[in-house]
């Protein structure tokens, strides 16, 4: 058989003979030629099989190759410029490895709920792997950008004593017999620890929230990079996040057009996404928010509508520091300037994605934070760790959280998160 190669580095054996392993995409059939898509995994190529390379028995048995019959195929590599991809196969045989019967995913449409019953089978479509692929560049391009500045990655456990982001949205899990721990909701108070050791940290992983919310943002389960840096301030962390969403922009445009393309999005949006972002107060977003007709109050949090008709005031994402800190979460150091103000940011993606970053500067005094999480109603005990930080070597420090399947939704241009990530965890949904 001769040499093995991937869809993706076929232009390496134009005019040569190759083998190629993988899934029939899509079959087309004239009188003499079957025209099949084959797919495996790294990108999609026709392969024309004509009678007088392939003979009459071959000829009749592809005939019947249907939908995602595992294949493998060999052919000669010609450049074609009208194909996609710019290269077509020549087929000279193939042998099937494994049978498809009544693939239930057809080129026609079907609806969503259909689709998610079948997610483990739905991902082998091209929009679905486009989107995949669009992640894995944007999970590997904060990788970089951290470790290229020096910034140590150090994980942060997933069942925790308690909770970082208020209690209403934990999931317990029973931790053998008599303890019940709960999923995690972000990292964050372990990385002040790591911070604390380390100076610059992040963590990534999975984080869990138990909100009821069924909207297009809103995941169970979700993958979360959360940087930390110790005597950091907020000016200092709306730096970091600025920079690290344009990086992560520039890398997939650079690296990933031909799937942006695929899905369609129109990427004149993603080219203006450089920094300076704008940044404004909370109590300005107040005014432009009230000025847009918006029936919005300085002190509540903002609605999706809101983050969307504020951020569609810019053409790249906006920073909006400085929210009452009755809004926000009890960890907040408030502002000198205004005590009533937490040092908090949140960025807010162009074109209504909503917000993909939370964060800000920690409080780092311990009669206040104490206060805070009696004010919470918070367990003290489960805490006394976290108070520890400020008994001994207390500093300055500040970071924040990025949900990635949210700044996949942005940078694919796509209605919902629940296409972002292999396997969805939404309100009510555990399948597949
Ligand atoms: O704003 P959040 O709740 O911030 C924190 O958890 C901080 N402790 C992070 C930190 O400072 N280290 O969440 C951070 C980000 C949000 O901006 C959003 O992008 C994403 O996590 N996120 C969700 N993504 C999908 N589904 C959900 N239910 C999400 N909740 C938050
Ligand atoms: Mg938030």
């Amino acid at each position: 058989m001769p040499p093995v190669a991937y869809i993706q580095d076929i232009a390496q054996f134009d005019g040569q003979d190759v083998t190629l392993r993988g899934w029939l995409h899509n079959r087309r059939s004239s009188g003499k030629i079957h025209f099949l898509i084959v797919r495996d995994g790294t990108g999609f190529i026709q392969v024309v099989m004509s009678k007088a390379d392939i003979g009459e028995e071959l000829f009749a048995r592809a005939d019947h190759l249907s939908q995602e019959t595992a294949i493998i195929v060999t052919g000669r590599v010609r450049a074609d410029a009208r194909a996609k991809g710019g290269y077509e196969l020549t087929g000279t045989g193939f042998t099937v490895v494994g049978d498809s019967v009544d693939y239930p995913i057809t080129p026609k449409e079907h609806g969503v709920d259909y689709l998610m019953d079948r997610r483990h089978l739905w991902i082998r479509s091209q929009r679905q792997q486009s989107v995949l692929r669009v992640r894995h560049e944007i999970i590997d391009a904060v990788r970089d950008f951290f470790n290229s500045r020096g910034f140590i990655l150090a994980d942060t456990p997933i069942f925790t004593p308690s909770a970082c982001e208020g209690t209403t949205t934990l999931f317990p899990v029973q931790y053998f017999e008599d303890t019940t721990a709960y999923l995690t909701q972000s990292g964050q108070l372990y990385n002040e620890a790591n911070a604390m050791a380390l100076g610059k940290v992040y963590a990534f992983g999975p984080t869990f929230r138990a909100e009821k919310s069924k909207t297009r943002r809103h995941l169970t389960e979700f993958w979360m990079v959360e940087p930390e840096v110790a005597y950091a301030t907020l000016d200092d962390t709306m730096d970091l996040a600025e920079q690290l969403v344009e990086s992560v922009v520039a890398r997939v445009l650079d690296k990933r057009r031909p799937e942006l393309a695929q899905l369609e999005r129109d990427t004149s949006k993603l080219e203006t996404v450089t920094t300076p972002f704008p940044r404004i107060s909370y109590t300005e977003a107040i005014e432009r928010l009230k000025g847009a007709g918006m029936p919005v109050e300085w002190g509540g949090d903002f609605g999706g509508t809101d983050e969307t008709v504020l951020s569609g005031q810019f053409d790249r994402p906006v920073l909006v520091h400085r929210y009452p800190a009755a809004v926000k979460a009890f960890y907040m150091k408030p502002d000198p300037a205004q005590l009533d103000l937490a040092l908090c940011v949140d960025m807010l993606a162009p074109e209504g994605y909503g917000e993909i970053i939370g964060g800000g500067q920690r409080l780092d005094d311990y009669d206040l934070l104490l206060q805070r999480i009696k004010d919470h109603d918070l367990p003290q005990e489960a805490f006394e760790w976290y108070l520890d930080l400020r008994r001994f070597g207390s500093v300055p420090h500040a970071g924040f959280g990025m949900g990635i399947e949210r700044v996949v939704a942005w940078i694919c241009g796509l209605e919902h998160v629940r296409e972002t990530i292999p396997y969805p965890r939404m309100l009510y949904r555990l399948y597949p």
